[in-house]
């Protein structure tokens, strides 16, 4: 908050956004959560109108006009919030006239509150994700395991068998065998997940976003671009670099497949203040997106996508977003996905905090 004590650190550690406006409805303070909603520093929003910082016609401006007039406090429930960059939230707010300010002519100042509802429908489906995600990988690791056994068996037998023919042309059928388990086993092997756990090192997430950024470069058509917009102050995150980049190659590489060479790629960072992942609060969280102007996930996919074998693709094999997932599970964060015709957002979730990651 900008304003003077007494009640700055309550605000600033509030996760519901508090902002104030003054008669003309320019921004005169705004609490951490506040500058979190809309993206924007205090330093950057302070003095303009709330007109200027919110995308036109808003809901939220005719109820603060509604409170002007009226001088009574009011509550909205579900309001939708559009900001600039395409995002929208769903937000409850209450606008409360500020006493002693406009008496007499003119409208009051309006103190704001904002919170944001998505966020708790989110944390209920986040959490039976995360469940839904640890059963299956109890029965994926049973089911690998009854697969690899018998198989390795098999390619052996096949093997023993081989030495025993003569004919070239039998041959080709051993081979066939071994072939095919061999496949098998690597496709029960991508399905499990990298088998390290994560070797964690402080690293700079750019870092990685940059490799996977080259990496996808080369292997793109020239309609095809990849923009950045990263926040410089980032901390580092404590995490496997390795498995990072094959998590966010694993979402790169689905924007571009659903481009099919035309388009544009956004890779967004931010910081998230007071996050939860999975029961935990964070203090700080890394959010970093990866976006797509492509024709969006498929509705009837859109539940599923980080299920294995869950594909939309007719070679895809469906494994992408799960590893994905399962890598950024084991650092303690989280993918999510928002989806429509034309904008496909996939955020993902880190814990920024030592101890955490
Ligand atoms: N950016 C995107 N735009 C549109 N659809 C997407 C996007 N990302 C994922 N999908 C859909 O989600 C499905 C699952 O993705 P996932 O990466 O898990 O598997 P895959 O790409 O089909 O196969 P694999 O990655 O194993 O080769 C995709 O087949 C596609 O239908
Ligand atoms: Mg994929």
């Amino acid at each position: 908050m900008t304003t003077v004590e007494p009640p700055q650190r309550i605000l600033d550690n509030l996760t519901t956004a508090v902002l104030a406006v003054d008669r003309g409805l320019r921004l005169t303070a705004i609490n951490p959560a506040g500058e979190a909603l809309l993206e924007a520093s205090a330093k950057k929003v302070l003095g303009h109108r709330l007109s200027e910082l919110l995308a036109p016609q808003q809901p939220l401006l005719a109820a603060l006009d509604e409170v002007r007039a009226s001088r009574q406090p009011l509550t909205a429930r579900g309001v939708i919030l559009e900001l600039p960059g395409n995002r929208s939230l769903t937000l409850d707010c209450t606008v409360t006239p500020l006493p002693d300010s406009g008496k007499g002519e003119g409208p009051p100042a309006l103190l704001i509150e904002l919170n944001q509802v998505d966020r708790i429908l989110r944390l209920t489906r986040e959490e039976s994700l995360l469940d839904r995600q640890a059963a299956n990988r109890v029965v994926m690791r049973g089911l690998a395991h009854e697969i690899k056994n018998p198989l390795g068996g098999l390619r052996g037998a096949a093997q023993l068998l081989e030495r025993e023919l003569a004919s070239a042309e039998l041959k080709e059928y051993t081979r066939v065998i071994i072939h095919e388990a061999d496949r098998l086993r690597n496709l029960v092997d991508r399905m499990m997940g990298p088998h390290q756990p994560p070797r964690k090192r402080h690293i700079n997430v750019h870092e990685v976003l940059e490799h996977v950024r080259l990496l996808v470069l080369a292997e793109v058509p020239a309609g095809l671009t990849i923009e950045r917009d990263y926040d410089p102050s980032l901390p580092e995150v404590h995490a496997d670099s390795e498995q990072l980049i094959q998590a966010v190659l694993n979402v790169v590489r689905n924007s571009v497949e659903a481009l099919e060479g035309k388009g544009t790629i956004r890779l967004r960072t931010r910081v998230e203040r007071g996050f939860t992942i999975g029961g935990h609060r964070h203090r700080l969280v890394l959010r970093a997106e990866i976006e797509d102007d492509g024709p969006g996930v498929p509705p009837d996919l859109l539940e599923h996508i980080f299920y294995p074998m869950v594909t939309g693709r007719a070679h895809g094999s469906g494994l992408g977003l799960s590893i994905a997932q399962d890598i950024v599970t084991k650092h303690g964060g989280l993918i999510e996905c928002a989806s429509r015709p034309g904008r496909t957002v996939f955020m993902l979730y880190l814990p920024l905090e030592n101890g955490h990651g």
